[in-house]
């Protein structure tokens, strides 16, 4: 690479910052590589199924692995199952869940069928605790072949947890929400999780500026 190359690919990037992009290092990769995993939703699914590589798996009711469009070009990313997740084995049934779909129906006007809905960890942390560093690194991998497989255009991460754990990016949600940041294959937008909204309606309306701005990128 010449110096001229050097010059305009900063006069890029300083272009893109400008207009809201932001630069994040990638994970550092803690875990086995997704690469070992099978290319096949469903297969990957059979294994979430009998997954014991945490003490989560210890007091789950279900895994929760994930449901939506298998091609969908926006994908949802949460934290970890709640109580009626861990019952049913569905992401974001509950109430948090109910908000969400709304968010997704009535903001962004698709049906919630075609995005696709996931989380970091799959199995339900007791007392909905945050899941520990170890807990989600070993789960990691099945989020990264299932965003692999899936390959949407558009990652939400719903929250703190969900956008530290996609970019290894430790800075809290309130900095860095409804920033647009280039993953490379995708593009990611940090914004608040329904469970904080239902603590904190007030926030709803950030949220809402963040959904009409995916909107326009869809
Ligand atoms: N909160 C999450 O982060 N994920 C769910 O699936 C439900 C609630």
């Amino acid at each position: 690479m010449n110096r001229l190359y050097h010059a305009l690919q900063l006069k890029r990037l300083h272009q893109l910052k400008q207009i809201g992009f932001r630069y994040v290092p990638l994970v550092e990769k803690k875990t086995a590589p997704a690469a070992t995993l099978p290319d096949d939703l469903k297969a990957l699914e059979q294994i979430v199924s009998q997954c014991q590589l945490c003490a989560l798996s210890k007091t789950r009711t279900k895994t929760v692995f994930g449901e939506g469009n298998p091609h969908a070009a926006l994908m949802f990313v949460g934290e970890g199952p709640g109580a009626q997740e861990d019952m049913t084995g569905r992401p974001f049934v509950g109430r948090a869940g109910e908000l969400l779909t709304k968010m997704i129906e009535n903001v962004l006007e698709i049906p919630r069928s075609e995005v696709y809905i996931a989380n970091i960890v799959k199995c339900r942390p007791p007392n909905n605790r945050v899941p520990t560093p170890e807990e989600a690194y070993t789960c990691l991998p099945y989020l990264q072949k299932q965003m692999e497989l899936v390959a949407p255009r558009i990652v939400v991460a719903l929250g703190a947890t969900a956008y530290h754990y996609l970019t290894g990016d430790k800075s809290g949600i309130t900095k860095v929400r409804g920033e647009v940041i280039d993953m490379g294959v995708y593009r990611l937008v940090p914004t608040y999780h329904p469970s904080y909204l239902l603590r904190n309606p007030s926030a709803k309306k950030e949220v809402y500026q963040d959904l009409l701005k995916i909107k326009g990128m869809l």
